[in-house]
């Protein structure tokens, strides 16, 4: 009977045994086609790389973990090509993406990011020295580093090294292949799984999103392989940024409410937790350093900047009168239309009403004294033509004035009224837009450089004269243009 229970407890330690072997078994390596030449090396002990077969020799992708590996990996490669092994990138510091590199013969030359040759002298998370300092090492440490950017000639093939910034790490490269426009990155994306950012090594999650984001407007890769999962197309790129986006503002908003990392963790999925640290942690350290992080000012009407125009309207008795405006803005084209919102208490509202018309007239700079004085009287109180001596002149189109002395007015008749609250919104058709010659520029269209008009700072309430020429619309959409 105590034989039977031995035997029995043998076996079950041989089942339990050989099912957690099974477990860590590893497979070994294989290639998978991506594009003609183009592999990615899957399987083996490592994260996932690739291999490119150029008209005279071959270019590798990360370079697995061990001596075995390694071997598989040349013989795999060998099976498809005899072309010799050149070159080897590394697309990061990670142990999976770049131990195995001391297992490739010293003919082949290793290339990455320069962050990424001084990251491998880093000591690891726990603290312990990198092996990367031996000197037996040296010959398989990137020998060539770059920057930006770097070509890399396979013959007439050609792969591209790029670098976007930080993320994952501070030294991810990504190797772009133009002929079949497949870009591979390294542990820039997980699928899988929640993204992975090595604070430690100087990763960060909001640079990440920036870096992606200028990979994707930069390259027409339509595949995108990577370290740990299967190749994905842009959208999923696309996707992983807003998620990563969504994560980074919901910590902000709970950092902002006072949560500590323990309660934040527990608004989100278990396997999340290092994300979350991480993210946590920038948040933290930007709020300490006094980044310019955003702070909620409220539901405010703070709008930078707005227009300044002065509204001309008749009274009952046909006095004519102007105040300032700043809750102002074309509303449409067709027909076209303007809307001004002005609170019932000026006299300009019950003058509109009355007369169902008004002008827009826009000062150049040298009205703007005149322009802050329409805005503090009143047309109840005073008469704000005789106080600063300009002219009114009857719009023979609608039943207002306008500001002789202004070079640009729009004639406008009342469309429609729309309540809205402490102010009602006047839609105006315009009639006529009338400018002087003087401020006109080649194409009969104002030309704010000769017109001078100046914009309004509700916060402070200041006046500034608009800036400097930046560019036509056409040439500046061009910069993201891929076309
Ligand atoms: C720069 C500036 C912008 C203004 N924008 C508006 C506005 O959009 N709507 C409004 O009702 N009042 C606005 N005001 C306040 C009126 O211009 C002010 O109450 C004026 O005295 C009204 O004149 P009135 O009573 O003769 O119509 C603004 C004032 C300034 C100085």
């Amino acid at each position: 009977m105590r034989r039977n229970i031995s035997l029995i407890f043998i076996l079950l330690f041989l089942v339990v045994f050989s099912s957690f072997a099974q477990q860590r078994e590893v497979k070994p390596v294989q290639l998978g086609l991506i594009a003609e030449g183009l592999y990615e090396i899957l399987e083996g002990r490592g994260a996932r790389g690739g291999a490119y077969i150029g008209d005279n020799c071959v270019l590798i992708i990360d370079a697995k973990m061990t001596k075995e590996s390694v071997e598989q990996t040349i013989a795999e490669i060998q099976k498809v090509t005899d072309k010799p092994i050149k070159y080897l990138v590394n697309t990061h510091s990670d142990g999976d993406h770049i131990t195995g590199n001391r297992y490739f013969p010293e003919t082949v030359t290793f290339i990455a990011h320069q962050n990424c040759r001084q990251e491998l002298f880093h000591p690891s998370r726990d603290g312990k020295p990198s092996d990367w300092a031996k000197p037996e090492l040296a010959p398989f440490l990137p020998a060539i580093t770059f920057r930006d950017k770097m070509d890399i000639y396979l013959g007439q093939k050609k792969a591209e090294l790029w670098y976007f910034g930080r993320g994952h790490t501070t030294g991810d490269a990504v190797v772009y292949f133009p002929l079949e426009k497949v870009a591979f990155l390294g542990d820039q994306i997980f699928v899988t799984r929640p993204q992975l950012i090595h604070s430690y090594k100087g990763g960060d999650s909001f640079e990440h999103v920036k870096t992606l984001t200028k990979m994707l407007n930069t390259l027409e890769a339509e595949k995108f392989c990577s370290g740990h999962s299967d190749p994905v197309d842009r959208q999923t790129i696309q996707k992983h940024i807003e998620t990563m986006k969504t994560i980074q503002e919901k910590i902000k908003a709970l950092v902002a409410k006072g949560k500590n990392l323990e309660e934040i963790k527990s608004e989100f999925q278990e396997n999340e937790g290092r994300l979350v640290e991480a993210i946590y942690n920038e948040i933290k350290k930007s709020i300490r350093n006094g980044d310019d992080v955003k702070k909620s000012l409220g539901a405010k009407t703070l709008l930078l900047p707005t227009p300044v125009w002065v509204i001309g309207s008749y009274d009952k008795e046909g006095k004519p009168n102007v105040m300032t405006c700043a809750w102002a803005g074309i509303c449409c084209s067709k027909p076209p239309c303007v809307m001004i919102s002005l609170r019932k208490a000026t006299y300009t509202f019950g003058n509109i009403k009355e007369r169902n018309a008004f002008t827009v007239n826009i000062p150049s700079k040298s009205f703007a004294e005149a322009t802050a004085y329409f805005g503090s009287a009143s047309g109840k109180d005073v008469d704000k033509f005789s106080s600063t001596g300009l002219t009114p002149i009857k719009s023979d189109l609608v039943d207002a004035p306008y500001i002789d002395e202004f070079p640009l007015v729009i004639e406008c008749k009342l469309l429609r009224t729309i309540e809205l609250g402490l102010h009602t919104m006047f839609i105006g058709e315009i009639m006529d837009v009338k400018a002087n010659e003087s401020i006109l520029g080649e194409i009969d269209s104002p030309d704010i450089e000769k017109l001078k008009p100046f914009v309004f700072v509700p916060g402070s309430r200041d006046f500034y004269r608009t800036g400097e020429y930046l560019g036509k619309v056409s040439s500046l959409a061009k910069k993201f243009d891929k076309k």
